[in-house]
Parts: C-alpha cells; structure tokens; sequence
C-alpha cells in the first residue's frame, strides 16, 4: 500500500493549524498546494473569459478551460466530451436535471429516491414531484444499500425517474450500481436513472458507460477541488432534451425579440449559461491530476485502511461508550454517538478543546431517521492526510470527552 507519511505537507492547511486533525473529508476536503496555486494561476497568468476567444490570452484560457473538461471525461469515462457540464457543484446538478425533466412528470408518475439522500438530493425532486402532481417512492432497501431482489415489487409503468446516491453521505454502504441499473432498465425500459456520486466520487471507480446510468451529478471540492465547482454527466440524447435553468449568455446563438424565443447552442455550451467558475475549474483540473498522479485506487485503498483501523480501535477502547452505525462497511466514513450524549455536544468539544473536526447532526440527510432510528449523529471520515495517529488521537479524546460530560 502507497505511503501516504509525507500528505500532510502537501496541504497548506496543516502548515497554518499545525495541530488541527480533520475529520470531516465527507463534508469537504482539504485542497493541496498545486490546486489552490492552479486558481491563482489563473487570474495572475490567464484572467480572462474563455467566452471570449478573440485574444490569444483568451484563447489560452478557452483552452485550458476544455482541457479540463478531457479530464473529467477520462475520470469518469465519459463516451463524449460534450456531455461534461460544468456546473457550481452537486446541488446545482441535481436542480438542473429535476427542472430539465419536469415536461416528462404527468399527474400519478412516481420518482422513487432512497431514504439515505442528503438534501441536494430530496428536495428538487419533491418540488418537481408537487408541481407536477407526481409522486415521490422509497427505493427497498436490505443491509443498508438498495434491494435489488425487491425492486420488481415495487417499480412500476409510471416509473419515470430513479435516484439514488452511489455511496450515501452518512452510511457509506455502496450500491451496487450497474446491477441497479440494469434490473430498472429490464423493468421498465424507459426509467432514467440519476446518480448522485457527490460522495462516492474519491470512494470508488466512477465508470458511467460500465454502469449504463443516465446522468450522475459530483463536487470538486470533495475531490482535493475548490468549493463551486462540480460535474453534471448525462448521456447526449437526455442532455440535448433538458430544459436548461440558467438562461443568458454564452449558452444561446441568436434571441428572438419578436417571438421572446433563443435559439441554444449545442451541448456543452447550452446548459453552462453565463460566465463559467474558470478558477474554479483550473483548480478542479489540478485536483485531477493530483488524484491521478497518486492513483485513485491507492487513495481509496488507504482510506479504507483507516476506517479499518478506527473499527478495530473503537471495538477494543470504546466499546462501552460509543455505538458505531456503520462497522460493516470499508467506505471510509465513520458514523457513531456517545452512548446518551448529544452528537453536537460530542462535536463541538472535539472541535473546540481538542482540535477534531467532525461533523454531527444528520449531514444534511434529514430521512435518515427512518433507516437507523436516529437523526443525530456524529460522522468522522479519512483520507489521505490522515493518519493512525489522528484516529489514536481521536480516541484518547472521546475518552477524555466522555469523563467531562460526566454521563458514563
Ligand atoms: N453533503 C455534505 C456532507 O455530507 C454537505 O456533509
């Protein structure tokens, strides 16, 4: 396994909070030093708008600007360029295809969603759902991850949209995506199916031609990118049919002001309306060649290898104080309570006296009730900079933590 001793001094954040551990990469990730001089980069050396190709400079940037969208194709292995939409983030995404579709919502169709989605997840498509009198369904789910045997049971003629997370944000217990996919598809052949990767992105192989999806939405800046930067995929024939949501400059041809219509432009421009995040986007390029220099799989391998240590060390330290919801899984993402203590009470004192962040509360996922009868709870998850030390640190604290509460 790759040796990730040397991480910490690739991310300035630990040269500034020395003895700051961070634990909450589900939430955001740090961003190395060839990221953030990526997006300095640009307003220093390019600052100008790729809409705008009629100087050289200008060109330079258009062209670093699709050099990225190339590398977002590969991670992702995208059978056309075009069919990379940049986009602000997850949220943005998800919004975009839940109002591109709404033509396709007749009264009584149903979009069926897992109880595990974090917001940017659930609500664009109650809203789509409300106003287009259609209905929200629960996917069945066994273990944790959809239940692919039960799927029949419940999938129906009106079925028109299914979505779900890959990894979910708080459990972490992977889909398995092609074989989801492939039974909606034998049911009802005309189901599109939207994955949310905003999570599963730095967890595992993302791969949408081998998993048949129709779109799937992500974050740069849970992937060592800047914050306001993320990916919309869809295949072309769905792409080119989504109403786009921002409309304005750079995604049109021609306006007509006699008959207030616009002619679009082709895919990718249509559904990129106005001046894109450009250092965003430099930054998210750096991010890729970051992650692609050490190799996706050596991340997600000693990721793991950490959330295996932190189990192992919970079960032999802990184990009378904490219940952990999440064992089972090797995502790397760690969900647990103190036995009767409040989750924002367990994460400000590690935050505040002991220099853990963590994040508590339900994570945005406010369903989650339903799946493990209990909304609070306190989530730590690891990569690359992080170190058995830091969970050995952990440790001592919770410990420590628990004392001063005085409840055990
Ligand atoms: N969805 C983000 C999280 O998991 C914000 O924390």
């Amino acid at each position: 396994m790759q040796d990730f001793r040397e991480a910490k001094t690739w991310f300035p954040f630990f040269t500034n909070h020395p003895n700051e551990i961070y634990f909450d990469n589900s939430a955001t990730t740090l961003k190395p030093q060839n990221v953030i001089d990526a997006i300095g980069d640009y307003y220093a050396k390019y600052a100008t708008n790729p809409h705008n190709t009629d100087s050289d400079l200008a060109y330079q940037t258009a062209v670093k600007f699709e050099e990225v969208r190339f590398k977002v194709q590969q991670f992702i292995n995208a059978p056309q360029v075009e069919e990379i939409i940049f986009t602000a983030g997850t949220t943005a995404g998800i919004n975009q295809i839940a109002y591109g579709l709404r033509k396709l919502i007749q009264p009584g169709d149903e979009i069926f969603l897992t109880q595990q989605e974090h917001g940017a997840n659930i609500l664009p498509w109650y809203r789509l759902a409300k106003e287009c009198q259609g209905e929200i369904k629960y996917l069945p789910e066994q273990n944790y991850q959809i239940d692919i045997t039960a799927l029949e049971k419940v999938i129906s003629p009106r079925t028109k949209i299914v979505t779900f997370a890959n990894i979910p944000n708080i459990l972490g217990y992977e889909n398995d995506v092609p074989r989801i996919v492939k039974r909606l598809k034998t049911i009802n052949p005309n189901i599109i199916v939207v994955v949310d990767c905003a999570q599963g992105v730095l967890h595992t192989k993302t791969d949408v031609q081998g998993w048949g999806a129709d779109f799937i939405v992500f974050s740069a800046h849970k992937m060592f990118g800047p914050t306001g930067v993320g990916v919309l995929w869809g295949k072309t024939n769905l792409l080119e049919q989504l109403e786009p949501l921002f409309l304005g400059g750079g995604m049109n041809n021609a306006i007509n002001p006699t008959d207030l219509t616009y002619r679009k432009k082709a895919l990718p421009a249509c559904l990129e309306g106005g001046t894109p995040n450009v250092s965003g986007i430099f930054g998210f390029g750096a991010a890729l060649d970051f992650i692609n220099k050490i190799g996706l799989d050596n991340i997600i391998s000693y990721a793991e290898s950490l959330k295996a240590y932190a189990v192992t060390q919970f079960e032999e330290h802990l184990k009378d104080k904490v219940i952990v919801y999440n064992k089972t899984t090797p995502t790397p993402i760690l969900v647990f309570n103190i036995k009767e203590v409040f989750s924002q009470d367990v994460a400000t004192h590690l935050g505040t006296i002991d220099h853990i962040t963590v994040r508590s509360g339900d994570h945005c996922a406010r369903l989650i009730g339903a799946v493990i009868n209990e909304k609070n709870t306190v989530r730590i998850s690891f990569t690359i900079y992080n170190d058995k030390n830091d969970i050995d640190e952990l440790v001592q604290a919770i410990k420590k933590e628990t004392a001063f509460l005085g409840r055990l």
